[in-house]
This record gives C-alpha cells, sequence and structure tokens, in this order.
C-alpha cells in the first residue's frame, strides 16, 4: 500500500499550536477537562494539552467503530467509559477525525445525558464530504478530501498510529 503525506509534521504542530491558543483564549478564567476518544485522538491530545494554557483535567473514553475495513459500520460501541464524572465540568472532545459523524453524535448524546457545564467537540480532522448527521465540530484541525487517512494516531488495523505526519493510503 502507498502513503502520500497529506499533511507534514510542521503543518500539524503549528496548527495544534494555534487549536491550543483559541482554546486558552475561550476558556480563559476556567478549567477546562479533556475527554480523549481513544485510540485515535491519544497523539493530538498530548500534543494539544501541552499547548493549552488554562487550568487542565482529562479523562479518557474508548469506541469502537471499524473493523478491519476502511468504512465505518456506522455501529458504535462504548469499550471504555470514562473514570470521572463530567458534572458541571467545561468539557471538550478530542477526536481525530470526524468522518460520517455517527460516532460523535453517539458520544454528544452519551455525554450530554451527564450534565456538564459545557460540552465542545474538537478534531483534528473533519472530512465534510462524508458526513451523515449534522454534528457541530466547534474546533477543526484541517478539512481534508474523502480519503482513508493514517498517522499521528490514526490507524490502519491498528498500525501507522506512530507517524509524526498524516498520510493518505490508497
Ligand atoms: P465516523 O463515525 O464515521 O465519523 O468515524 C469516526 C471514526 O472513524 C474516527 O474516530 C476514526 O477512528 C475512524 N476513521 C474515520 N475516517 C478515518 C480515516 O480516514 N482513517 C482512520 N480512521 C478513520
Ligand atoms: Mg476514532
Amino acid at each position: 500500500m502507498a502513503l502520500e503525506i497529506l499533511i507534514p509534521e510542521d503543518r500539524l504542530q503549528a496548527r495544534v499550536a494555534e487549536l491550543g491558543r483559541r482554546i486558552s483564549g475561550d476558556y480563559r478564567g476556567k478549567t477546562v477537562h479533556l475527554v480523549c476518544v481513544l485510540k485515535g485522538a491519544y497523539t493530538f491530545l498530548t500534543d494539544l494539552a501541552r499547548n493549552i494554557e488554562v487550568p487542565l483535567t482529562l479523562d479518557f473514553l474508548a469506541v469502537s467503530s471499524y473493523g478491519k475495513g476502511t468504512r465505518s459500520s456506522g455501529e458504535v460501541q462504548l469499550t471504555k467509559d470514562l473514570d470521572q464524572s463530567l458534572e458541571g465540568k467545561e468539557v471538550i472532545v478530542v477526536e481525530d477525525i470526524a468522518d460520517t459523524g455517527l460516532t460523535l453524535n453517539y458520544l454528544l448524546n452519551m455525554l450530554r445525558s451527564r450534565r456538564p457545564a459545557s460540552l465542545r467537540v474538537c478534531a483534528l480532522l473533519s472530512k465534510p464530504s462524508r458526513r451523515l448527521i449534522d454534528v457541530t465540530v466547534d474546533y477543526i484541525g484541517f478539512e481534508i478530501p474523502d480519503r482513508f487517512v493514517v498517522g499521528y494516531g490514526l490507524d490502519h488495523d491498528q498500525l501507522y498510529r506512530n507517524l509524526r505526519y498524516v498520510a493518505a493510503l490508497d
């Protein structure tokens, strides 16, 4: 399979720093609670968190919506729940990519019922042309075309997560 670099490391780092600055400004005087959607968002989370300058806590959940293929089955399963309550917290869901929107839609409905003070979404990538459900993504790193991408946390069949860039896999 061939890899084509779509977003090199320096552009990723510059954009993540920019998102961190925006979040720091929007949440001035508050404490943010980042919810990392495992596994794909783990690299983005660690870089983003280090670029946020307001007090911050974080927690992890895991969902599985993909099998071995490159297309979503549309079925979302919570495979690891959060450790901490969300009640009264300023929550930002940190996701690797908004594709059809099914995963984020499922997560937002579930997390909203836990009564956070606020609930926003920060996704590194978005494929707007693939959206099946209209979910609001408050912070987006990059809009990309309808190609399957790997790297910077994103996988194909659990591989390629360690790449320092985002690449299309054909
Ligand atoms: P959605 O539910 O269709 O929006 O899919 C969201 C999830 O599918 C993401 O959290 C990713 O884990 C996975 N995904 C979607 N597109 C890609 C891709 O191009 N590469 C790797 N994973 C993807
Ligand atoms: Mg994911």
